[in-house]
């Protein structure tokens, strides 16, 4: 890079739905409203080198390395993604962009990252746009500008740029809510959420069959398309009551429907939609045995892939985490979990800085 660089660097974190988004319409726009719980270790690191340009060409240009080697597909969908924003951020095709990204979740564990890689990529944008237009941003909208221009890559992703629990979709029970980018859903003040804890089994750590811009697209088709859109925003109305009222075995049954539902959808959806393995169903039989058993409120959910994602509180740490290194580990393909937690968002890991 030339002496002009500049260097912006965010960790944004993953996230889990309760409520899934599932079906998307025109440009990257939800069938349907969605609710999700912002991780805090599972998180991606991004760097954004940039200066201006030697010579005069409009064309994108960059470079992606992940883990400090040039990935080409990742080089290809960033480029995808900064085409469709070049209409909005015209300087973009001034400059040549240089990302450098990490994951900090172990490799091969199946949890998908474009929600956290997205998010990341998303703020060092706008971060970058502050800096070439000099217009610095309030709080609210950096952080909504960053919601919406991750949402044009990853839909998940509009809900990594915010902490605690995060809503995607117009929805009439959550005040300003919208197609267009995610917004923080709070939690009153004595709200257990707060301490919410997720443990993520591993099943599988292989790649999944069906990528989500797939299964989205097949929902445009599915015979049960209709029936989802109601079942999701009723669910939405209902879990986000539950929530306010502190009723966790609503949140709990909620939860569980989603992700049960989201496999049906994925199941009829094709001939490559069935996800789930037979220790996904081992887990979630276990789960609900010692449920019954312990009398705990923890939960299941599951996101497009195998592995269970174990959602219960702080309070039932001890109970819980011998539970799963005694019961549920067996399950999980080498033994591995990852233990995770709500956490409170991205981070800016640089005040920019020219080099
Ligand atoms: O963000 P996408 O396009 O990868 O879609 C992800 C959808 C689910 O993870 C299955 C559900 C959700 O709301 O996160």
């Amino acid at each position: 890079m030339s002496e002009e660089s500049i260097n912006i660097g965010w960790r944004a974190p993953s996230n889990i739905a309760l409520v899934k988004y599932w079906g998307k319409r025109d440009n990257q726009l939800p069938e349907n409203g969605s609710l999700s719980i912002t991780l805090e270790k599972s998180t991606t690191t991004t760097f954004l080198s940039f200066c201006k340009k030697g010579v005069e060409n409009r064309d994108i240009s960059l470079k992606y390395y992940f883990h400090n080697e040039q990935v080409l597909p990742f080089e290809k969908k960033t480029a995808l993604l900064l085409n469709k924003l070049v209409s909005e951020m015209s300087f973009l095709s001034d400059y040549e962009l240089i990302f450098h990204s990490e994951n900090n979740f172990p490799h091969s564990t199946g949890i998908a990252s474009s929600a956290s890689s997205m998010g990341a990529l998303a703020l060092c944008l706008v971060s970058m746009e502050e800096i070439i237009t000099k217009i610095k941003l309030s709080k609210d909208d950096f952080f909504r500008r960053a919601s919406y221009i991750a949402r044009l890559g990853s839909g998940s992703a509009s809900r990594s740029v915010y902490g605690g629990l995060v809503s995607w979709g117009k929805s009439e029970s959550i005040l300003e809510s919208s197609d267009q980018y995610a917004t923080p859903f709070p939690l009153h003040e004595g709200s257990r959420l707060k301490t919410v804890m997720d443990i993520i089994l591993i099943v599988s750590a292989q790649e999944k069959s069906v990528s989500s811009s797939r299964g989205h697209a097949l929902m445009n088709v599915h015979p049960y398309r209709e029936a989802r859109k109601t079942q999701a925003n009723n669910n939405l109305t209902e879990i986000t009551q539950a929530i306010r009222n502190d009723d966790y075995q609503s949140i709990a049954s909620i939860a569980e429907n989603e992700a049960l539902s989201l496999h049906a959808l994925l199941m009829t959806s094709g001939s490559d939609g069935l996800l789930l393995k037979p220790n996904t169903l081992n887990i979630i039989e276990e789960i609900k045995r010692f449920r019954e058993r312990s009398g705990l409120d923890l939960f299941f959910t599951i996101d497009a892939g195998p592995n269970v994602h174990l959602i219960y509180y702080l309070d039932q740490r001890d109970q819980v985490l011998e539970f799963v290194n005694q019961t549920l580990s067996q399950y999980c393909e080498e033994g591995k979990w990852i233990d995770d937690q709500i956490g409170n968002g991205p981070q800016l890991l640089t005040t920019p800085v020219t080099n």
